[in-house]
């Protein structure tokens, strides 16, 4: 079943320095991330491979394109780490969370809030394309509940990229900033990959995440062990993922 764990060669763990994924989406058949168990557990495999010892879970919740519902992500989570522990792969399944998409249905889940968190953590994220007015305000509510908040790559947000000063203003916010790993060795594209590695700079980043989707992302994150950009950046900069 799981033919993958002979054939492939063992890549550098050079994400044992993070030890923690915090982002996601391998909850099999449940937004546009794994299609099958086999899937989700190869792509485990190769995380454990590059280091990593640790995980969240953190599918979409974004109304009309993915309606979960929490209880039901619970439920196949707590299948999949059955499944998981079958395989015999170690990797410790710690928790389910969501990444939330701030969107027009968001105002409805403050008035009646049930996040999975990431930790104690509620991890957002934005449109990728389409800059919505009142973000701050919106984050500043969440936090008044008292919710701790991490946005999502905040590089892939394009409409910010002349305009870092929305950005500057939610860190200043306390909102925790996590970039993508793959968008340092550039496969989001050279914009993506410069504005991660600028926010990091800055001393903008607590977090780093794979938002692994599939098998296409773990060869991305195999090749990212031998990439320049991601290996002085694993070096220099200290994240706080094993923290979650
Ligand atoms: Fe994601």
């Amino acid at each position: 079943m799981f033919d993958f764990l002979k054939k492939n060669k063992k890549p550098d763990p050079i994400f044992s320095v993070l030890g923690t994924d915090m982002h996601c989406h391998l909850v099999p058949c449940v937004d546009d991330g794994s299609k099958s168990l086999e899937e989700t557990i190869e792509c485990i495999n190769t995380m454990y491979e590059v280091g990593y010892r640790r995980m969240y879970i953190t599918p979409h919740f974004q109304f009309p394109r993915f309606p979960n519902k929490e209880d039901v992500i619970t439920r196949l989570f707590e299948e999949l780490k059955e499944k998981l522990k079958e395989s015999g792969i170690p990797m410790e399944l710690v928790g389910v969370g969501g990444e939330y998409r701030i969107d027009d249905s968001f105002a409805k889940r403050l008035e009646n809030p049930n996040f999975l968190r990431v930790g104690d953590k509620v991890l957002v994220e934005l449109s990728l394309n389409q800059l919505r007015m009142g973000v701050e305000e919106t984050l500043f509510e969440l936090s008044m509940q008292d919710y701790e908040i991490i946005l999502a790559h905040p590089e892939r947000y394009s409409y910010y990229n002349q305009h870092s000063e929305t950005l500057s203003q939610l860190y200043e916010q306390g909102v925790h900033f996590q970039v993508n790993v793959l968008s340092i060795s550039g496969f989001y594209g050279p914009t993506a990959q410069e504005k991660a590695i600028q926010y990091i700079k800055k001393g903008w980043v607590d977090y780093l995440g794979t938002d692994m989707h599939n098998t296409m992302y773990a060869a991305a994150l195999r090749d990212a062990t031998k990439n320049k950009k991601v290996r002085k950046i694993l070096e220099e900069y200290k994240f706080k993922n094993c923290e979650l």
